[in-house]
């Protein structure tokens, strides 16, 4: 089927990806950027169980999960599936991913150094499952589609802050440094429908289910709540009150003194059978 709106064109044009720094590497090759994602992972660990449920995981699926990052998905999808290949460019985040499986006894996942943008079902072979969530397979469907034998599922942002955006705001006026990836232009209209018309214009019979999403923990003090939180930005030694004071709505203080951090948000889960094609 050919579209008639280049959604994924698009796409590319409203939402570039991420600029590299100065550098030229991927921002998303640094141990900084894998170490940061990696605790927001954790913060994120409740709510991702909205998201593995409904990708309809049986006990005898293989599953690639391309641009793994420190294993968020990997590990509660390891735990439904038969085995799980986690693939990431960035090997900081592979370490993670090492180690996160490692703590929850979870010993059927493969980590996978490689592009996805080169990487070939020749290399890696095909999958009963292929799951992407806010990386790079979500610019392209079909390839995406080309590594699954039954289902591909999507994960990106819905009615809600993405992290790039929470993080502006608990870091807002705490750094001289300039944190250009925290200030995109963010619109709804150019967002997840976008990606649901490049699947639906594929061919394709996508599923759509908004989840709650969110990142949150519980502290026996607001201290130790700044503590934890502070290494995700850039706080200078001077702007320390202002960073305690954009995380203030998001504490909630117990009768007991113990302190929760939550920061609602909403997630998108899409779902395709690559067999189901018009
Ligand atoms: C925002 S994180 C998302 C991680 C994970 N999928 C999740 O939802 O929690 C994006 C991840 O995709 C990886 N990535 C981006 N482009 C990639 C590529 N071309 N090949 C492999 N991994 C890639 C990055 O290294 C990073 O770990």
């Amino acid at each position: 089927m050919k579209p008639i709106i280049n959604w994924q064109e698009l796409m590319k044009i409203v939402l570039p990806s991420p600029k590299p720094p100065g550098n030229g590497e991927s921002p998303w090759m640094s141990r900084a950027f894998a170490d940061m994602y990696n605790r927001m992972s954790a913060l994120e660990r409740t709510h991702t169980t909205n998201q593995v449920e409904c990708m309809g995981i049986r006990p005898e699926d293989t599953v690639l999960d391309s641009g793994c990052g420190p294993g968020r998905l990997s590990v509660p999808l390891a735990k439904r599936a038969k085995s799980v290949t986690s693939l990431d460019f960035n090997p900081y985040c592979l370490e993670h991913v090492r180690e996160n499986a490692a703590k929850e006894g979870v010993k059927n996942i493969t980590p996978v150094l490689k592009d996805w943008t080169t990487v070939t079902p020749e290399e890696i072979g095909t999958f009963d499952v292929v799951v992407c969530s806010r990386s790079a397979g979500l610019s392209d469907f079909e390839r995406l589609s080309s590594f699954s034998r039954r289902i591909v599922a999507v994960v990106s942002w819905g009615d809600g802050p993405n992290i790039p955006m929470i993080l502006g705001e608990i870091f807002k006026g705490t750094s001289s440094k300039e944190n250009p990836s925290r200030n995109r232009f963010h619109d709804r209209r150019f967002g997840f429908n976008m990606m649901f018309n490049t699947v639906y214009d594929l061919g394709f019979a996508p599923n759509v289910r908004y989840v709650e999403d969110g990142f949150t923990a519980d502290f026996a003090s607001r201290d130790e709540a700044y503590e934890h939180i502070l290494p995700l930005g850039e706080v200078d030694k001077d702007k320390v009150d202002i960073f305690k004071a954009n995380l203030e709505p998001y504490l909630t203080i117990k009768t007991d003194g113990t302190v929760t951090f939550l920061r609602k948000t909403e997630s998108v889960v899409m779902w395709w059978d690559v067999n189901h094609r018009q």
